[in-house]
């Protein structure tokens, strides 16, 4: 086909740092000319080939705006970051019109956004998972947690909402009482996150180290990527005070807990996903759920699949939860690492041909630190009492500099940016989010690429940043 070699146009939706490195991975492939991004942000128009949407001077958000968008200017393919325009059917909807889109439909984004149905099917399909039980009414969950920890006292669990909670929907517990409060939050009062909360899954917390595996599917041919090691938790495990001070700011009752966030940073290749436990993942987990998500749903599943999983010491894998889609940030360091050009490889996939691409990477090590919002001094023009910073209250439309100092080989994908004017009239960057940018740099080895990423983080600043100081130092 003619059409595959050049000259093509891609729309990426995705409004992060995920979706500028999507974007930046279509940008290197000879056969596209044009990358749109939508929502997007400033950074999506700073790489090559790379614009932000818009029809009419506006930034295209729902799904029928994307697909006057697709139409208006002839986009060959799209591909869909987040879950949630994944469970709103939005490759449904564009197959529908005739048009190419990369990810997973609406009846498979379920494997995301419910994590009761997964649990159900998963074990149904025998793929391992941590023992756990569904439950709609709150007593009886409060009933299975006492006779689950008199069994085996000491025994921790995960208090899980069935639904989409922006990641922040697993409760980690030591006790029964703290189960059975997590419950309450959760099913009763306040319902921390909504309708998603009105069922609940209770897992046995698992022993292990927890693995992030993304593959990649076009319903037959399952490939097995690369994944990075991740860091979840706001502060390094050193930074007592700041955590201190984060919990007092924030209203939490316990003071010393690390709260998690969508991520600071990471690095790939990941240090200890080795050849044999890849394979392991591949024939126990990641084939099986495809295929039976197949047999059991008469569907063909698209896209990429993410398993979250805990590796035991004997290295067993089983999932504790599944995205329908990359990860922020872990795209961002693993992308950059990806040899095959990846407008063939998505096209290959959408035609459902991913047996004749092989994925090839590169052996650079990339390391990724995001810069977040933290506590910032105070603008003058806010009342009210000092927010803490990501991952809880922060304030953003604050001016950032140095950008232009970074590195020209250092990679700088936005998270949340947006372009506007100062009181002197000059065009400049501003934050827009809790995660503002996060820093890629790459080297032969994982110390270069780390001293490279930590200098040139240096030179950028804006009130309130903060970033971690450890990514990838145990690793050197
Ligand atoms: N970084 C975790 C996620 O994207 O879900």
């Amino acid at each position: 086909k003619m059409n595959l070699m050049s000259g093509n146009r891609v729309l990426v939706v995705d409004a992060g740092g995920r979706g500028n490195a999507i974007a930046h991975a279509f940008a290197r492939s000879g056969s596209v000319e044009r990358v749109y991004v939508a929502p997007g942000n400033a950074g999506s128009e700073m790489m090559d080939k790379c614009r932000l949407a818009a029809i009419e001077g506006k930034v295209p958000r729902s799904i029928s705006e994307l697909l006057a968008f697709v139409k208006k200017e002839r986009i060959d393919l799209t591909f869909v970051g987040p879950e949630g325009y994944l469970s709103e059917g939005i490759v449904d909807i564009f197959q529908e019109d005739g048009q190419r889109i990369l990810g997973p439909k609406r009846e498979a984004a379920v494997l995301e956004n419910s994590k009761c149905q997964t649990k159900d099917l998963l074990k149904k399909l025998s793929v391992p998972v941590p023992p756990c039980q569904n439950f709609s009414d709150p007593q009886e969950a409060k009933e299975y947690v006492q006779q689950r920890c008199s069994e085996e006292p000491g025994r921790g669990l995960v208090v899980k909402a069935d639904g989409l909670a922006a990641g922040k929907g697993s409760i980690i517990c030591t006790t029964p009482e703290e189960a059975a409060s997590a419950i309450e939050r959760i099913m009763v009062s306040p319902r921390l996150f909504g309708g998603a909360g009105d069922r609940i899954e209770i897992e046995d917390r698992l022993e292990g180290r927890e693995l992030m595996f993304f593959a990649l599917s076009d319903g037959h041919t399952v490939q097995a990527m690369q994944s990075a090691l991740d860091y979840k938790q706001a502060f390094s495990p050193d930074e007592s005070v700041a955590i201190r001070l984060f919990n007092k700011l924030a209203g939490n009752p316990n003071q010393d807990n690390n709260p998690n966030t969508g991520g600071m940073g990471g690095f790939s290749p990941h240090p200890w996903l080795d050849e044999e436990l890849t394979e392991r993942i591949m024939k126990k987990i990641a084939l099986p759920t495809v295929r039976g998500f197949k047999e059991s749903s008469g569907q063909e599943y698209r896209g990429v699949i993410y398993f979250g999983l805990m590796i035991s010491e004997d290295r067993e894998p089983a999932v504790l939860e599944i995205n329908v889609r990359l990860g922020d940030p872990e795209a961002e360091v693993i992308l950059p690492r990806l040899q095959t050009d990846f407008y063939q490889l998505s096209m290959a996939v959408v035609d459902g041909r991913l047996d004749e691409l092989p994925l090839q990477w590169s052996d650079d090590f990339c390391l990724g630190i995001c810069a977040i919002s933290g506590r910032a001094i105070k603008p003058l023009s806010s009342t009210g009492p000092e927010r803490p910073g990501y991952p809880g209250e922060h304030y953003t439309n604050m001016p950032i500099n140095g950008l232009e100092r970074v590195d020209p080989e250092v990679i700088v994908y936005h998270n949340g940016t947006a372009w506007g004017t100062d009181s002197a009239g000059n065009r400049r960057l501003y934050t827009t989010g809790g995660r503002v940018f996060t820093l890629v740099a790459r080297g032969k080895s994982l110390a270069e690429a780390r001293a490279k990423a930590y200098e040139n983080i240096k030179r950028v600043r804006f009130n309130g940043m903060r970033y971690r100081k450890d990514i990838g130092l145990r690793y050197i």
